[in-house]
């Protein structure tokens, strides 16, 4: 239940756009291909797709406005974008929220944005970030002129994001990795969030390649490498998914799909096969009975290890 009146009701799936663009530049046939893709992402019926100033160096944010331009009035999402710190200086202050909030608009071709993160604010302690002339006080600003409906706080440390959350000065949370078949060390996160009023999004449901390609050697999660502890856990989970004729995929998604805590769940895709293929996962129904057999797997090791608060 989204108490927060500043956002459209997103659908259950945002679709994430980290590595559009990737490799592409201006006018090639590469870009032309891109920007078909995103084209159908945003008339695809979800309600946001989420990008940020830095993914693929800009050149997502760039593809998506070049799509939104050609769409017009007949796309359906609205895009989301974040704030990120100035890749050659450092810095990520007030100053550096308001230049990276002109480059994306400049990109997507757009003067007001729906939702605003800030995007992984790692490097900063808690009094930078949240003092005078810090980048929380750009954010606040943007949003009192009205340059952004709201306002939000995206990343994956959990201390990191309670602190942010529950500085009470954020609409939304937006945090990846840790809410998933694998790692549940969101839950108390996004159980303040809601108590709080805020929209919750729960990105990477696959851990970014493992519970989507599978417990192969080598694949990662969380981009990190996955121990054999971890690929011996996922197939001990993909062989319960398997006995109820359900694929892997299908029930990481519904992990995040069917808890009440989560108001959308942020897929990331780079192809436009993944529209129907996300389609077909979505409609698996999972009974409570293969919960319970995970359950039972005890917790998975997870390879993420949170930094202290600063
Ligand atoms: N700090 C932050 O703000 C932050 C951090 C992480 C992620 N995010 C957001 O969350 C999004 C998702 O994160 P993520 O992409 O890293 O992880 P993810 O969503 O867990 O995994 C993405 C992977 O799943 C695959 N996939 C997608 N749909 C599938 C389907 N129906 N069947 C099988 N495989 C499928 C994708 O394949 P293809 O590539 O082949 O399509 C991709 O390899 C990002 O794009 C970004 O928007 C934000």
């Amino acid at each position: 239940m989204i108490n927060s009146s500043r956002l459209r009701i997103p659908s259950p799936l945002t679709l994430g756009l980290s590595t559009l663009g990737r490799d592409t530049t201006g006018g090639s046939a590469e870009e032309r291909d891109a920007i078909r893709f995103a084209e159908r992402v945003l008339t695809s019926g979800h309600t946001y797709v989420d990008t940020s100033n830095n993914y693929a160096a800009g050149r997502s944010e760039a593809v998506l406005g070049a799509a939104a331009i050609r769409r017009g009035a007949a796309r359906s999402a609205d895009i989301i974008t974040k704030v990120d710190v100035d890749p050659i200086t450092g810095r990520f202050d007030r100053d550096r929220v308001l230049r990276s909030f002109d480059e994306s608009r400049a990109r997507l071709g757009v003067d007001t944005i729906p939702l605003l993160h800030l995007h992984d604010p790692d490097m900063l302690t808690m009094s930078e970030a949240l003092g005078p002339g810090g980048a929380v006080e750009g954010l606040i600003e943007l949003r009192s002129s009205g340059a952004v409906g709201a306002i939000g706080i995206a990343g994956g440390h959990i201390p990191m994001m309670s602190a942010y959350v529950s500085s009470g000065v954020f609409d939304a949370v937006l945090c990846h990795n840790r809410f998933t078949i694998v790692d549940h060390s969101a839950t108390a996160l996004f159980e303040d969030a809601r108590r709080r009023g805020m929209v919750v999004f729960n990105a990477a449901p696959f851990g970014a390649g493992l519970l989507s390609g599978g417990p192969r050697p080598g694949t990662r999660y969380a981009y990190l490498p996955a121990s054999d502890a971890l690929l011996d856990w996922t197939r001990a989970a993909e062989h319960i998914c398997r006995e109820y004729e359900l694929s892997l995929p299908a029930v990481a998604l519904a992990f995040s799909l069917q808890s009440p805590l989560i108001d959308s769940t942020v897929v990331g895709i780079s192809s436009a096969n993944r529209l129907d293929d996300l389609d077909e996962l979505q409609r698996q129904t999972v009974p409570s009975e293969l919960w319970e057999q995970i359950d039972q797997l005890g917790p998975a090791p997870t390879p993420i290890v949170d930094p202290a608060v600063r």
